[in-house]
């Protein structure tokens, strides 16, 4: 008989294609993603889970399948599962590492980009049938090439983000708790800071830290204002990262000239306040959304969560 496997929402046809061949998956729902009690009725019988990151798998979902023997979540992140749990329960969790490291840095720079030259704003603008005529001062932005990034979190993304920088000959920092060796330090020609130091000498800062107890809120009011005034911040990790409230009211009071963000504190919600500002551009958790890379995050979840049910180590495990 094949494992029984929730694959908590709708997936792509190449990983159910996968998936069926080996297991016996059920899909939770074609619509959002399941509500707690719901979810905790569908793990019942399960002995495998393939997550969205949007799926929390708590305690109390564990709880409710005493047969679950491994969590594929589809994303690189995990902070949707509580991995001290699933440990302690001899639960396998696997994430889905490496697929998406370009296409995450990609959108960053676009991210940067867009929030730098206001090119949201401008396309408004011009559909709006408001351009008139070419304008000495029109939609001007700050420049990104010869600036200073830095970079928070220097794990993959953060390096990808690191090499691109190089096209617009900038000087790279970057914070990590985890200092590079020096060869690394070389090939992405950035130099370690501490976290404070950065924020207070980059005229773009760019968060790539995976959301801990000791990453939350680490963009704090107080740091906020640590950043240069023409400093921009651009957010494609995860929300809590960063104090939204906070971030909002150091916009509308100018204390940093922009913001670029991709992830929000309490998603789907942004902070009202936001989004009434025009120094920040706004986009919906996209940052790995190219067909390419979404089917192949799908298809290694799918390879994690089969390698996992049938007694082999997955390629990608994370407790
Ligand atoms: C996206 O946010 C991911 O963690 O994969």
């Amino acid at each position: 008989m094949k494992p029984k496997v929730l694959i908590t929402r709708k997936i792509f046809k190449e990983a159910l294609d996968y998936l069926e061949d080996h297991v016996d998956y059920e899909i939770g729902t074609q619509e959002r993603e399941l509500k707690k009690q719901d979810l905790r009725e569908k793990v019942k019988d399960k002995q495998g889970i393939l997550s969205l990151l949007v799926d929390t798998i708590d305690k109390d979902v564990m709880d409710a399948a005493p047969q679950l023997r491994i969590i594929a979540n589809c994303a690189v992140g995990y902070d949707n599962i509580d991995t001290d749990y699933a440990r302690k329960r001899g639960i396998l969790v696997t994430n889905t590492p490496g697929v998406l490291t370009e296409t995450t840095a990609d959108l960053t720079w676009a991210l940067i980009l867009s929030t730098a030259r206001r090119i949201p704003q401008a396309d408004v603008f011009t559909r709006a049938k408001n351009y008139k005529g070419w304008e000495l001062d029109l939609y001007l932005g700050r420049e990104v090439t010869g600036k200073c990034l830095g970079i928070i979190g220097m794990g993959r993304i953060g390096k990808a983000v690191a090499s691109r920088a190089r096209a617009f000959r900038m000087k790279v920092m970057y914070y990590d708790p985890h200092r590079l060796p020096e060869e690394e330090e070389e090939r992405y020609q950035a130099s370690w800071a501490p976290l404070e130091d950065l924020l207070r000498v980059s005229d773009i800062v760019t968060l790539h830290a995976s959301l801990t107890p000791e990453t939350t809120h680490m963009i704090s009011a107080e740091r906020l204002q640590m950043m240069k005034k023409e400093a921009i911040l651009v957010n494609v990790s995860r929300g809590p990262v960063v104090d939204e409230k906070a971030l909002a009211e150091a916009l509308a009071k100018r204390f940093i000239w922009a913001a670029g963000l991709d992830v929000y504190e309490k998603e789907p919600e942004v902070e009202d306040q936001l989004l009434s500002l025009d120094n920040v551009v706004l986009l919906p958790h996209i940052g790995s959304a190219t067909f390419e890379t979404r089917i192949r995050m799908a298809t290694m979840a799918a390879k994690n969560l089969v390698q996992g049910l049938s007694g082999q180590q997955p390629d990608n495990l994370v407790a």
